[in-house]
């Protein structure tokens, strides 16, 4: 199994003066805790995807995290989130079989959200993804915010990442080259059935400022 670590985004909801997975939360990197969560999940392969600035500093910080078992190699990533996964994917030996695409900003997700998405690929679904009940009801609007679907909340899942995929499927979906705020989405255009198991309140994605409070919050209460 290989993991595709998407860290190449600026971060300008966390108004930090570097990427965001280069700002520290209780002294230790965003990018650096996510790395340690994915490799506790024993991959075979990680491809970290940066921005091209910051290429050098990640190759240093992956042989400074020592000894894993996995080859770990650093890619710089592009203009939006797709660019970066598409780039990482390119990077992948030829014999890997699943690939798990992970946002770095999801630095305390616990091991278990990837060993359930890694359990479903097993299984054999062609794609699982992490996911959790929403607590709001959400509403559909149009561009001048008039709602026009109200879909049955029980039917809806805010979902996270590590998300997990054949390597080939997802490739394919990349190489479609449609626009889309999770790879899931690419793979669903496809046709496929993409499934999603059980999330965790611990994957939120460090966005704002407030996210980096909760996420210290979480950290104070691990044990
Ligand atoms: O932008 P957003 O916060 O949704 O990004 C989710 C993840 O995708 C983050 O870990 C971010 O670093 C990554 N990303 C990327 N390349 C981009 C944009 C976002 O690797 N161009």
């Amino acid at each position: 199994m290989g993991v595709v670590v998407v860290a190449a985004g600026s971060g300008t909801r966390l108004g930090a003066d570097r990427p965001k997975a280069f700002v520290e939360l209780v002294g230790v990197t965003i990018l650096e805790r996510s790395l340690r969560g994915v490799l506790a999940a024993l991959p075979d392969e990680v491809v970290v995807v940066v921005p091209p600035t910051h290429v050098d500093e990640t190759s240093a910080l992956v042989e400074h995290l020592g000894e894993s078992g996995s080859r770990i190699s650093v890619v710089a990533g592009g203009a939006e989130r797709t660019d970066s996964v598409s780039a990482g994917l390119a990077e992948l030996s030829e014999g890997i079989r699943w690939v798990l695409v992970h946002d770095a900003a999801r630095c305390l997700t616990p091991v278990a959200v990837f060993e359930r998405v890694l359990a479903a690929l097993r299984a054999g679904v062609v794609g699982a993804i992490p996911g959790v009940p929403v607590v709001d009801t959400i509403k559909v609007v149009d561009t001048g915010g008039v709602i026009t679907e109200t879909p049955l909340r029980e039917t809806l899942r805010a979902v996270q990442t590590p998300q997990g995929f054949d390597r080939e499927v997802l490739t394919a979906a990349h190489a479609a080259g449609a626009a889309a705020t999770d790879d899931a989405a690419l793979v669903e255009a496809l046709g496929h059935d993409v499934l999603v198991v059980k999330g965790d309140h611990r994957a939120l994605k460090v966005t704002t400022p407030e996210d980096l409070v909760r996420a210290e919050r979480l950290l104070s209460e691990l044990p």
